[in-house]
């Protein structure tokens, strides 16, 4: 049995505890926030205690953490937390300065505790049925990816000033899907971006809301992230990956799968509303792998390099956005 803290009581931290609380090898323990009510009412609910979050790291008798806290405390609290020992599943991004991140693995790597990353799309089932096909050879050669990626609607304008820009904060589980579909680094990024959803984005923070980025690889594939803080009909979550003998498509989860073809035409039900209600089941299926690597010493799925690796791409599509010129890899 795995004993469990779980450091955020927030929007995801109440969705981990739920996974943390149903799965029969894992137990939530603790919880901590820094809004003692909202530690408390999550708390509450999975019959866990309220603790400070130092001392759920410090405390021997607790052996992984979840970190589900604001971006800019990840890279400290996966330092402390390995160092006391635990393995880690942690929220992404690993934190919005690349160099902080780099030294984040360093200081993590040294510990040899495992470090997971919270990138859910890895663990859903049609992404890995789409990888599979891909690993088995069912369209030849991958050639060209192209990632739809749109949110139902922008986040509070706070939230986006904090957020580190769209790469880093929406992108970058689209650079992960890059990277867990045609693998490694692509070699250059070019990016560009508007804020036509609203214009305070742009104004109050500096963003976009509207974006493509173009990752080139060495040997010549292309990938496409398309991004959108608005889409009218919902959570919007397509994948395209084109081969030399074929294609491999995964299209949006709907509400219902009625659809009604009448002489006025064919009708269907909108895409789910967004995150929570499209990725319920990867999250559960991550804490599972996680709960794997934990217990049994399973490999990690997705580690902290695969975060760093994210990071670097969404930094050279920021870059790219600011200059309007492709950014190489190699100079971030
Ligand atoms: N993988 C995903 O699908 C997904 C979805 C949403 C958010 N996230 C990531 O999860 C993280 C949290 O996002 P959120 O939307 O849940 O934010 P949130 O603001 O709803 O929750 C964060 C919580 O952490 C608390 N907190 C702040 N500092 C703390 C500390 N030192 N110790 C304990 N608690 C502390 C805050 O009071 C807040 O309740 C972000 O890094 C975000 O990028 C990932």
């Amino acid at each position: 049995m795995l004993t469990v803290g779980l450091l955020g009581a927030g929007r995801i931290g109440a969705v981990h505890a739920a996974a943390i609380a149903a799965h029969p090898r894992s137990r939530l323990a603790a919880v901590s926030d820094a809004v003692a009510a909202s530690a408390e009412t999550l708390a509450a609910r999975h019959g866990a205690a309220v603790r400070a979050t130092e001392d759920i790291v410090a405390d021997p008798a607790i052996d992984a953490v979840l970190i589900a806290t604001p971006t800019d405390t990840h890279a400290d609290l996966i330092e402390a937390a390995t160092a006391a020992g635990k393995a880690v599943l942690c929220e992404k991004p690993v934190d919005l300065s690349l160099e902080r991140a780099r030294a984040c693995l360093r200081a993590a790597d040294a510990t040899g505790r495992p470090v997971m990353m919270g990138f859910n799309r890895r663990f859903d089932a049609s992404f890995r049925a789409l990888r599979a096909a891909l690993d088995a050879g069912e369209i030849g050669t991958p050639e060209m990816l192209a990632v739809t990626s749109f949110d139902p609607a922008p986040p509070p304008l706070d939230y986006v000033r904090h957020s580190g820009g769209l790469f880093r904060d929406m992108a970058i589980h689209d650079f992960d899907m890059a990277r867990f579909l045609l693998g490694g680094m692509p070699e250059s990024v070019w990016a560009t971006g508007s804020a036509l959803v609203d214009p305070a984005i742009a104004e109050a923070a500096g963003d976009v809301d509207t974006a493509v980025a173009t990752l080139r690889y060495a040997d010549g594939r292309l990938a496409v992230v398309r991004n959108s803080r608005r889409a009218a009909y919902g959570y919007d979550q397509r994948v395209e990956v084109l081969g030399s003998a074929g294609l491999l498509e995964v299209g949006n989860m709907r509400e219902t799968t009625l659809r009604r073809s009448t002489e006025a035409g064919v009708t269907g039900a909108k895409p789910t509303y967004f995150f929570l209600e499209r990725y319920m089941p990867a999250y559960r299926a991550e804490w599972d792998a996680f709960v794997g690597v934990a217990l049994d010493g399973a490999p990690v799925p997705v580690g902290l390099e695969d975060g760093v690796a994210a990071l670097a791409v969404a930094e050279a599509a920021t870059r790219s956005l600011a200059t309007g010129l492709p950014v190489r890899l190699a100079d971030v």
